[in-house]
């Protein structure tokens, strides 16, 4: 989906005005000239849109946007498709937490060799940028970094690049890491040489054999993120899905097909269509050749 830059800044500013308002008693105002305010109360008719807040809810239920006059069509899919990335619930226990996967339509995110760039579209590497750049960090597994080397930067637009958090047991090469704060967890003691002041190392304790990803959220909770993106790869989305700690999946559905590969979603086999994992009122969007499937979970 194409973004014109006054509402991607206005998607900024929207991200920047939030990190100070205390949602029990303000709203949030969009004007005619996209500028954002707080206000505790409005005539909606002088605005573009007012977003109001009730703290006590789960995300996928914590704001809700009233529309004034003169809104396009365009910049409603563009608040209702980015607006829950930026307005997460602060006061939960543990952050807000989405899945972006780039995928063929039989389901594999990677050859049977292991690539898997690219499989999403130009558009779709944009969008994943503005993810990155709306939420506060970047989550990948040890095997996604070893292989793919992602940059986990937000190159392709305007913002600030998230904080990453990488899971890994044994030793990465971490001169693969691009710049900026990063916490590896583990759950041995890894030992790194002249570990550089941005790069923490979180060990974390796998009586179950991996590592529970609420403890991991809680972790980042007190460290001040409140929303990640979970970059893959399947096995540690994996984790985050059987732990039942995933907030929003988006699939990006490429027109190709792979026949073997690597799976997107691995999970324990089922055998009755009542243990599907169901996802809760679906949204489609077009993206470039592509589609989007986007839920809660
Ligand atoms: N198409 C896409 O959108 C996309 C996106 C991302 C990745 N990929 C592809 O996915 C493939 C890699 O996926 P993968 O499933 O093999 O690996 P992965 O999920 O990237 O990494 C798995 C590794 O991460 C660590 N890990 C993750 N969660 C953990 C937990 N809860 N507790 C303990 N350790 C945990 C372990 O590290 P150790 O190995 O160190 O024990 C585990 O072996 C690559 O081919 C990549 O190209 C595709």
């Amino acid at each position: 989906m194409k973004v014109k830059a006054v509402y991607w800044d206005l998607l900024l500013n929207i991200k920047e005005t939030y990190q100070t308002i205390n949602v029990s008693t303000e709203m949030l105002i969009i004007t005619h000239d996209y500028n954002v305010i707080k206000s505790t109360n409005i005539v909606l008719s002088d605005y573009l849109a007012a977003i109001s807040f009730y703290s006590n809810n789960a995300n996928d239920d914590f704001f809700k946007v009233l529309y004034g006059n003169g809104v396009s069509r365009k910049l409603k899919k563009i608040l209702d498709l980015y607006l829950g990335y930026i307005l997460v619930n602060k006061h939960s226990k543990t952050p807000f937490t989405c899945v972006h996967l780039a995928q063929t339509i039989d389901g594999k995110i990677a050859t049977i060799s292991r690539k898997s760039k690219w499989i999403g579209n130009e558009e779709n590497l944009i969008h994943a940028h503005r993810i990155r750049a709306l939420v506060d960090a970047i989550l990948i597994g040890g095997n996604t970094f070893r292989i793919d080397k992602p940059k986990l930067d937000v190159r392709l637009v305007k913002g600030k690049s998230p904080i990453k958090a990488i899971i890994a047991n044994s030793t990465l090469e971490l001169e693969d890491l691009t710049p900026g704060k990063t916490y590896l967890f583990s759950n041995k003691k890894l030992s790194y040489n002249n570990l550089h002041k941005d790069i923490e190392i979180v060990n974390i304790d796998d009586t179950f054999g991996y590592i529970p990803t609420k403890s991991l959220l809680e972790v980042l909770k007190q460290k001040g993120i409140h929303s990640v993106l979970v970059e893959g790869g399947p096995l540690t989305i994996r984790r985050f899905i059987e732990d039942k700690m995933l907030s929003r999946i988006e699939f990006h559905i490429a027109p190709m097909l792979f026949g073997s590969g690597k799976n997107g979603i691995e999970l324990q086999e089922i055998h009755d269509l009542d243990e599907a994992i169901r996802l809760n009122n679906p949204k489609y969007y077009n993206i470039g050749n592509a589609i989007m499937i986007v839920s809660n979970l």
